[in-house]
């Protein structure tokens, strides 16, 4: 069983991925921690963020485990716990090279497929995973909100982690980050052919839980465990 979501920065695929995954008690992926794994690495070596063989290389060597934990992930780089850091405005700002690099996209591609395989039943959640990476998905969601709900929700996020930013702020930087993901011309964010389209503007966690399960009830007779 394989549940793909995808969709911008914000719109709540995170939240919904991992609540989807806990109740049908199936694992879940997180795919954006690997390019901000990447970036972080390239990042603490010093290394030109520009140079996208440079990060192809940190994207090959690096060792990268992803533990599912309550209420999360623990994403363990190089036998290192960077959950946390990997989270950060300037993570999330530099993230751009890698994702736009062909080859830096190639070898994670690759990992995801891998980590895939080994969870067997999984919800999975980026910008490409019912394009490129799981085509064969037995459902594909597509999630969006409104940019100013993206914003303050990601505004929220970064006050409770102790970065605050207005959403101002936030929406400028939400709205840069849709601007390349859209644009790159490898595994750009768009909405798989066959994707169910879900606006969670103003819905509540709960909300677009029971909408993503009666879906998936529907698909395939998955229920809630
Ligand atoms: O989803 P998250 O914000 O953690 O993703 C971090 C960055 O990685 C995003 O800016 C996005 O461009 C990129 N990304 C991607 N493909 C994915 C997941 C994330 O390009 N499947």
């Amino acid at each position: 069983m394989v549940i793909t979501i995808d969709g911008p920065a914000g719109a709540g695929k995170s939240t919904a991925a991992r609540r989807l995954a806990s109740a049908l008690g199936i694992a879940f992926l997180d795919t954006g921690a690997t390019y901000r794994a990447v970036t972080l690495r390239a990042m603490r070596a010093g290394d030109d963020l520009s140079d996208a063989g440079k990060l192809a290389e940190h994207a090959r060597r690096m060792d990268l485990e992803l533990i599912p934990r309550s209420g999360g992930l623990g994403v363990i780089l190089d036998g290192r716990d960077v959950s946390e850091e990997i989270r950060t405005e300037t993570v999330s700002r530099n993230a751009h090279h890698a994702a736009g690099s062909p080859e830096v996209r190639g070898v994670l591609v690759e990992l995801q497929r891998r980590i895939g395989r080994d969870l067997g039943n999984f919800v999975t959640e980026g910008r490409d995973q019912g394009t490129v990476v799981f085509p064969d998905a037995d459902v594909k969601f597509y999630l969006d909100a409104s940019p100013s709900e993206r914003a303050r929700r990601r505004s929220d996020e970064l006050t409770l982690r102790g970065e605050p930013a207005s959403p101002q702020t936030v929406l400028q930087a939400i709205l840069a980050r849709d601007e390349s993901d859209a644009a790159r011309s490898v595994g750009p964010l768009r909405p798989a052919d066959n994707a169910i389209h879900m606006d969670t503007t103003g819905n509540s966690i709960e909300d677009t839980l029971a909408e993503l399960l009666q879906h998936v009830r529907t698909r395939t007779g998955w229920e809630a465990v």
